[in-house]
């Protein structure tokens, strides 16, 4: 019996390292391994000489002028850290618990350190956004108060993709004297990026989202942010995260950006491409398919199905060997995914949701045979 590799179309729950980026890691395993918080020697310095060139060279890539680049182990901390290191911070300065704005889409890894913000005594609104998974300005105007502190929207969801009005909603924030944060892991390569300093006060991004290594992330920071580090010790990273830094890794996520956003206009054709292909196939080939979220504001290499009146463990057990994707985020623990609860669907319409995720090594017969993969899937399902 032949096995055939099953077509991935996971990709925004992770990236491959480009052969690039794998090969600019390759001297910071065993030749340049110093620490570079060992000032003291001159290998070291110069671990420390190549940590802050990769710095630089991020903020050159990026525009950025007035941020504070902050290393994590991914998106996950990086937002741990704004959220709690902020209004920890708050709490310190003001001996008040605050109002902090957020929406019921974002990822887990917002809406967990919110929960725990929570707990400690701050208030937090979850905003419902639009039946197409947008926030809606007024709503957020509405959900300001008087002791509102910070805002925590995200750029794009990982789950259905949607690009919400952050300059809008940055705007708004900015005349309030609001703190803004964004979890922006899924948009690097996608991004207007003259944009980025300006857009939020803290901002999340992931390396292995984009094509580079696993366990590295960061935060950007307007520098007069001031945070509460949760990881003491040491007092790397200006003190905001202690702990030796992985240069390898940083070596290779700088790589990875500068990729990115010299692909970046290519990638969008390919993606978009390709996307509508996909798209137009399965809708041409099946009935009741509903597509979550806005296709207008929208990440270009995602796609978010509802397959109406068909099972959906049935349906993610038939396409299980054959295409590797999702019904919802990575990180969602085999639960319905509340991004689309969220949305007015169903568990059961949860259940029986696509989430495909187009990739740099699609190509465009992977698409054509994942339309027939999956439109002969909810036939013999049906
Ligand atoms: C929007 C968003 N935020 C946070 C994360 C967590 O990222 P990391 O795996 O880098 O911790 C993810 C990953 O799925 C994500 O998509």
């Amino acid at each position: 019996m032949m096995l055939t590799t099953p077509i991935l179309l996971d990709y925004q729950s992770s990236t491959p390292c480009l052969e690039d980026v794998v090969n600019s890691m390759s001297p910071y395993w065993s030749q340049i391994f110093s620490n570079p918080s060992s000032k003291s020697n001159l290998a070291g310095i110069n671990a420390s000489a190549i940590l802050e060139v990769s710095r630089e060279k991020i903020k050159e890539y990026l525009f950025l002028q007035k941020k504070k680049l902050i290393f994590t182990s991914g998106a996950t901390e990086s937002n741990n850290l704004a959220l709690l290191g902020f209004a920890r911070n708050y709490y310190k300065e003001t001996e008040k618990y605050g109002h902090i704005i957020t929406l019921k889409t974002e990822h887990k890894a917002v809406l967990e350190p919110l929960d725990q913000l929570r707990k400690e005594g701050f208030d937090v609104t979850e905003i419902r956004p639009e039946k197409d998974g947008l926030i809606s300005k007024e709503k957020f105007i509405s959900c300001i108060r008087e002791d509102t502190f910070l805002v925590s929207i995200m750029m794009a969801n990982n789950e259905i993709g949607v690009i919400q009005p952050l300059q809008e909603i940055s705007e708004i924030c900015r005349l309030r004297e609001i703190t803004l944060h964004s979890d922006c892991a899924q948009c690097l390569g996608f991004l207007e990026l003259d944009k980025l300093d300006s857009i939020a006060n803290m901002i999340t991004i992931s390396s292995h989202k984009i094509y580079g290594p696993k366990g590295v992330g960061l935060l950007l920071i307007d520098r007069e942010i001031e945070l509460q580090p949760l990881i003491l010790g040491g007092g790397q990273e200006f003190g905001l995260r202690s702990g030796t830094l992985p240069l390898p890794l940083i070596v290779g996520f700088t790589k990875a950006i500068e990729i990115a956003v010299l692909n970046q206009k290519k990638n969008i054709q390919k993606f978009l491409f390709q996307r509508n292909i996909l798209l137009k196939g399965l809708l041409v080939n099946n009935s009741g398919l509903e597509i979550n979220g806005s296709m207008k504001e929208r990440l270009p290499h995602n796609l978010n199905l509802t397959v109406l009146d068909v099972n959906g463990s049935k349906l993610h057990k038939s396409l299980k060997s054959k295409i590797i994707c999702s019904s919802g985020s990575a990180c969602s623990n085999g639960e319905p995914s509340h991004v689309l609860l969220a949305l007015g669907r169903s568990f059961k319409e949860a259940e029986a949701s696509l989430r495909l995720s187009i990739g740099l090594m699609t190509t465009t017969e992977d698409i054509e045979k994942s339309i027939q993969i999956i439109t002969d899937s909810i036939k013999s399902i049906r």
